[in-house]
């Protein structure tokens, strides 16, 4: 079993933090519904873990057994057994699918995969994923759909196996089918022993998936953690209750932008002399 702890992150962005103070510890047997109002954190969290060069570190610490985590390179992270599928996944032109599935499998391993090996292995994940075969000759995500590149992240969690992976928000996009078949293919991984962070903001992917616990970030701390009861009570209520029963401001992302934007510059009428 292997253990991440995050205590007191601080992250963000240049000049602004997004993370305030962010503590949460899970093993690997975990399975962690990450919920939280639209722009408190999350992505963020998920990409810091990641070692996303976007975000800057200001403080508190991580570590993966004991290990610093902070301290690797997104690779070395990689190699630790780290899988991140995104909210956005990036199209690649001019990288062949099947080109990048195998440098990224090589890169985990000592003895490189024949052509077989990876012929087959590439082939088992296609089919469990449910997406045609000959996808993989395609350039990564190139205008492939909505759903096809969530399927896509998921292909590739099975084919490195990683020790922990976080989804933000996989089901997003997906259709029925398409849903039952990334929570299987979750389910299996989970039976192979990866622990999981899930970000969603739907109860359907949790219904399926089983959490064992719940964590719900509010403006860039885990403000309330609890078991999978906590996932199904947001789902029915919302996020209010916090605020009444625990004291703790949501500010809406909308309400953020709008603080951020002077009425001055959209709400005035100006003659044509300027006055
Ligand atoms: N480059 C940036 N410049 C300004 N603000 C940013 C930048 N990147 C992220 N943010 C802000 O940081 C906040 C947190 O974003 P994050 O993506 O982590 O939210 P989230 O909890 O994943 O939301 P959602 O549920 O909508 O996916 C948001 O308000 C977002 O607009
Ligand atoms: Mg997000």
């Amino acid at each position: 079993m292997s253990t991440i702890v995050i205590e007191n992150l601080e992250a963000g962005i240049p000049g602004k933090k997004i993370l305030k103070g962010l503590n949460l510890s899970f093993d690997s047997t975990d399975t962690i519904a990450v919920l939280g109002p639209n722009g408190h954190g999350k992505s963020t969290l998920l990409g810091v873990l990641m070692g996303n060069p976007r975000y800057i570190v200001y403080g508190g610490k991580v570590t993966i057994d004991g290990e610093d985590l902070l301290s690797l390179t997104p690779d070395q992270r990689s190699k630790k057994g780290l899988f991140l599928a995104m909210q956005t996944p990036s199209e690649i032109p001019g990288l062949n699918s099947a080109d990048f599935y195998k440098a990224a499998m090589n890169a985990h391993r000592e003895k490189p995969l024949t052509f077989f090996e990876t012929y087959r292995l590439l082939q088992d994940a296609y089919r469990e994923i449910g997406i045609p075969f000959e996808m993989s000759k395609r350039n990564l995500n190139e205008g492939f759909s909505g759903g096809e590149k969530k399927r896509n992240e998921i292909l590739q969690m099975i084919l490195l196996n990683p020790k922990f992976a976080f989804l933000d928000e996989i089901d997003s996009g997906l259709d029925v089918d398409a849903l039952n078949v990334v929570s299987a293919a979750i389910n299996r991984q989970k039976e192979k022993g990866t622990g999981f962070l899930i970000v969603s903001h739907y109860d359907r992917l949790f219904e399926m998936v089983k959490p064992n616990k719940t964590a719900v970030i509010v403006d860039g701390r885990v403000a309330v953690q609890g078991g999978p009861e906590l996932a199904k009570r947001i789902d029915t209520q919302g996020y209010e209750w916090i605020k009444d029963e625990l004291g703790i401001e949501i500010e809406k992302s909308d309400e953020r932008k709008m603080n951020s934007v002077s009425i001055g510059t959209c709400a005035v009428k100006v003659d044509a002399n300027g006055r």
